[in-house]
């Protein structure tokens, strides 16, 4: 997994600006060793919004931060398509992954018990199609993950953005292990 660009924090008076930086997967495993160096650095709690194409390694990269996260059987993590969210409660903390790809209308998530695992104190979240759930939150308050089609079938470009200081920290500690 190679840097292309980075861009470091800075500050605009007392305001945080995003952090953004952006990686190439030139393979199904560096994109599931880059959610293992994002699960490694996350405090709780975090939330993790990811957004791509179907097929584009959102669950793959979920993979990668359980077992960051110390979770024990990778195997579980599977695309909670059709129960919209999973629990996995063999690792340090709490995970929560879900996909909204199925809901019919994205304020339907409304109607689900959201804040439960948005909100929760000592907790990971990690959204797959994420939809009307960036409107109830803040920018600070999750790290951002864009996946973009390569120029070959197994590239991708990953694009992390970090609103808030404790993401701006884990996006220092990724990019350091990827020069690495
Ligand atoms: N560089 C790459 N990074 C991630 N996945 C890749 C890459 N190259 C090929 N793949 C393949 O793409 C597929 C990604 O599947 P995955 O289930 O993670 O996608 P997804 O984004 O979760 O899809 P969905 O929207 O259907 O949930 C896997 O079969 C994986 O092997
Ligand atoms: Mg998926």
């Amino acid at each position: 997994m190679r840097e292309k660009k980075a861009l470091s924090p800075s500050r605009q008076g007392n305001k945080i600006l995003p952090m953004r930086i952006e990686l190439q997967s030139h393979s199904p495993s560096d994109t599931h060793e880059l959610g293992v160096r994002i699960g490694k650095h996350l405090d709780v709690p975090s939330v993790l919004l990811l957004e791509g194409e179907l097929g584009s390694g959102k669950t793959l990269l979920t993979k990668g931060v359980y077992l960051g996260l110390d979770g024990r059987d990778e195997e579980q993590v599977l695309s909670p398509s059709y129960t919209l969210v999973h629990h996995y409660d063999d690792a340090r903390c709490p995970i929560f992954h879900v996909d909204l790809y199925r809901l019919e209308k994205p304020d339907a998530i409304y109607s689900l018990d959201f804040e439960e695992f948005l909100f929760q104190e000592n907790g990971v979240t990690v959204l797959e199609w994420p939809r009307g759930a960036k409107d109830l939150l803040k920018p600070e308050e999750y790290l951002h993950i864009e996946f973009f089609p390569g120029e070959n079938p197994e590239n991708r470009k990953i694009v992390l953005t970090a609103g808030g200081q404790q993401y701006h920290k884990v996006l220092t500690e990724v990019r350091s292990s990827c020069s690495s």
